[in-house]
């Protein structure tokens, strides 16, 4: 099916191309709808990012994923379309109404169907420190680390996301560029963003990228990273 070209050339109107060409997706669509009644903040990921999470936990066999910063839960649908029966999702929230609306949208969108979902709620950093004091297994380790919360702790994320990890897990961190705030931002967010590559960018333990986007959701930027 082809999709009516834009009037414009913009990289918004590109966006909105791409997501129209690549198809409806009604659960993703309701959990949005879901999350804009009950007026939560704008800043879920993009369809296409979803996607490309979805893509990568999918290109690496991920069965354990961690999320931190849960919101309405529209990211963890998408990694949850990951995971094969018997998958595990640890998605961590500080906010209880968040965290009541992203399980009613997630029991909705995946009626009983997906991977088990635990939805944690609390500030991300004590319940990290209590992961790392309890992970005594190669059981316990993640495939994959979505990193997406408050952005000053980003560095601290990625310390523990690495103590979590199994070699060859994805730590991805959203965010990172915030229109320029990377290199301009003299706010804790962005100190939060540079101390990401000022701690890890050369971490022997890792190897890492940073991919700038633009479309839907602005300018800004991906951390990816696998460890080795
Ligand atoms: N990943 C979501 C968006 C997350 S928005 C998606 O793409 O759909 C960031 C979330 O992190 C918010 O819900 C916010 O309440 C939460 N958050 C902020 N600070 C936090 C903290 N210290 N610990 C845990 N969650 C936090
Ligand atoms: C904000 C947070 C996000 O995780 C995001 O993807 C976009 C914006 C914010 O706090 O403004
Ligand atoms: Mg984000």
């Amino acid at each position: 099916m082809s999709v009516d070209l834009p009037d414009q050339i913009t990289p918004d109107a590109v966006a909105d191309y791409l997501v129209a060409s690549l198809g409806d997706d009604p659960a993703g669509r309701k959990l949005l709808d879901a999350n804009a009644t009950a007026k939560l903040p704008n800043i879920y990921v993009d369809p296409m990012l979803g996607r490309l999470l979805m893509i990568l936990a999918k290109s690496i066999g991920a069965t354990h994923i961690l999320e931190i910063g849960t919101l309405g839960g529209y990211s963890t649908l998408w990694l949850a379309r990951a995971l094969p029966a018997g998958g595990q999702i640890v998605t961590l929230e500080v906010d209880a109404r968040h965290a009541a609306v992203a399980r009613d949208n997630l029991d909705r969108a995946l009626s009983g169907n997906g991977p088990s979902i635990d939805i944690r709620l609390g500030p991300a950093l004590a319940a990290l420190t209590a992961m790392v004091e309890s992970a005594t297994t190669s059981d316990a380790l993640f495939d994959m680390v979505f990193i997406d919360a408050d952005k000053r702790n980003n560095a601290a994320y990625v310390d523990h996301a690495l103590r979590l990890s199994r070699s060859g897990a994805l730590i991805i961190v959203d965010n990172m560029v915030r229109a320029g705030d990377l290199v301009g931002g003299d706010d804790p967010q962005s100190a939060g963003c540079r101390a990401v590559l000022d701690q890890f960018a050369n971490d022997p333990r890792l190897d890492m990228t940073v991919m700038q986007t633009t479309g839907a959701k602005g300018w800004d930027g991906l951390m990816i990273a696998r460890v080795r």
